[in-house]
């Protein structure tokens, strides 16, 4: 069920990107080797930004003068306001530190927690840079493995326990809410997850990036609000970057009430001198944050029914295809592996048969082989397009 709401905002509207150097749009051809497939993957949304950011960004960019600029109390207010409207938990400013990119600051607490050759846990399949952050900096994954039950993705607790008990393993990275599988982690879920790190000494990366946007009444609960010690043993990334369409900005901060995990994590920015961010993401996070709850409603609604859409679409009319709906996130998990097509083959057939761009899920991990993530953050008429074109493809390889 829908919530009634009237919609102000007019998210069905097409707007073209080209000649906006859209990382989705120009690195097309780069990407699938064809410069016209329609853009189902880098995780931007293709809609306006709220009213109240892009009129802040006018505002701002009329005077004439941009000069370096400090973070003041206003954009810790607005982020100590908006983590306890919408996720019921009461940060102080001390806790809050700036952050270049949420991925930037996973590769902070990388660099400021553990040594080369420690061991970082992360639960595949997920986001690429969670990989990246660790190996990159020469310590070693270890793979607590999400298993699909059926569907729906669980947490392997007894292979976390195995690895939080081996002492080479210092922190876990959690996304909460998960790319690409779109959980969002249940109390009893991070409670399990919280037990294990802190019995075991393992500190808690958490990326909440993803949070504001909890679908279908799912709640979100960040995952150091649940107590202080696990608090005390977390360091949480956050940003609006997602939520309002604009991840171009650098918007995103840590929240951390340890304070020496905050002055590890201060010295690894102030080290490789990151803490300046620029002027308008300053800007932008504060007119996001204070006024635009309203499009975010409105916009959550809308992607509720892009799901739908999809859903109903793959059930009736793509059943070599299996969707589970996400409870977050307007990235969608595509099972392909009843389409009888190895990785390649599903590749060449999405990219070549269906002109549509999507992730391939190897990039997630080997886990999602047989995966493709789709974006379902474009007007409507977008995702029907690329739906049909989908259909279109299987009919003439006579898989429907
Ligand atoms: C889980 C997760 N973390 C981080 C990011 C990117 O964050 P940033 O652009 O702030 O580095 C993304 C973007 O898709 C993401 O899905």
């Amino acid at each position: 069920m829908y919530k009634m709401i009237i919609m102000k905002y007019d998210f069905d509207r097409i707007i073209d990107r080209s000649g906006t150097d859209a990382y989705k749009l120009e690195l097309r051809e780069k990407t699938f080797g064809k410069p016209d497939v329609i853009p189902l993957w880098v995780a931007d949304m293709d809609f306006a930004a709220p009213p109240s950011v892009v009129n802040a960004i006018r505002e701002r960019a009329s005077h004439p003068v941009f000069g370096y600029t400090v973070r003041t109390e206003r954009f810790n207010n607005a982020i100590i306001n908006w983590l306890k409207n919408r996720h019921n938990w009461e940060v102080k400013s001390s806790w809050l530190e700036f952050s270049p990119g949420v991925v930037t600051g996973l590769a902070l607490t990388v660099l400021a927690y553990t040594e080369p050759g420690d061991g970082v846990i992360i639960q595949p399949p997920v986001y690429p840079p969670f990989f990246s952050v660790v190996k990159d900096n020469s310590r070693q994954l270890a793979y607590n493995t999400l298993v699909n039950k059926g569907g729906k993705y669980e947490i392997n607790f007894n292979e976390l326990e195995e690895l939080a008990a081996n002492p080479k393993n210092k922190m876990l990275i959690l996304s909460s809410p998960h790319n690409p599988v779109g959980r969002v982690w249940t109390k009893e879920e991070l409670l399990k997850i919280a037990d294990i790190c802190l019995r075991n000494d393992l500190l808690i990366i958490s990326d909440e990036i993803h949070s504001d946007l909890a679908l279908y009444g799912n709640v979100h609960i960040p995952v150091a609000s649940l107590s202080d010690d696990i608090a005390g043993r977390c360091v949480t990334f956050m940003a609006p970057s997602k939520t309002f369409n604009i991840a171009g900005f650098s918007t995103s901060y840590a929240v951390c009430s340890n304070r020496e995990l905050m002055i590890k994590y201060k010295r690894a920015l102030n080290r490789l001198h990151l803490y300046s961010g620029n002027l308008f993401g300053g800007v932008i996070l504060e007119s996001a944050y204070e006024g635009g709850a309203e499009w975010l409603d409105e916009m959550k609604v809308y992607l509720e029914k892009n799901i739908d859409l999809v859903y109903d679409f793959v059930k009736n009319r793509l059943p070599f295809i299996n969707l589970i709906k996400p409870e977050a996130t307007y990235l969608l998990w595509l099972d392909f592996r009843n389409s009888g097509m190895n990785q390649k083959e599903l590749k060449s057939f999405l990219i070549n048969d269906a002109n549509v761009g999507l992730n391939d899920g190897l990039m997630f991990g080997e886990e999602g082989r047989g995966y493709m993530r789709m974006n379902i953050g474009s007007p409507k008429k977008i995702i029907q397009n690329a739906l049909e074109n989908i259909e279109d493809a299987a009919k003439r390889k006579g898989i429907v």
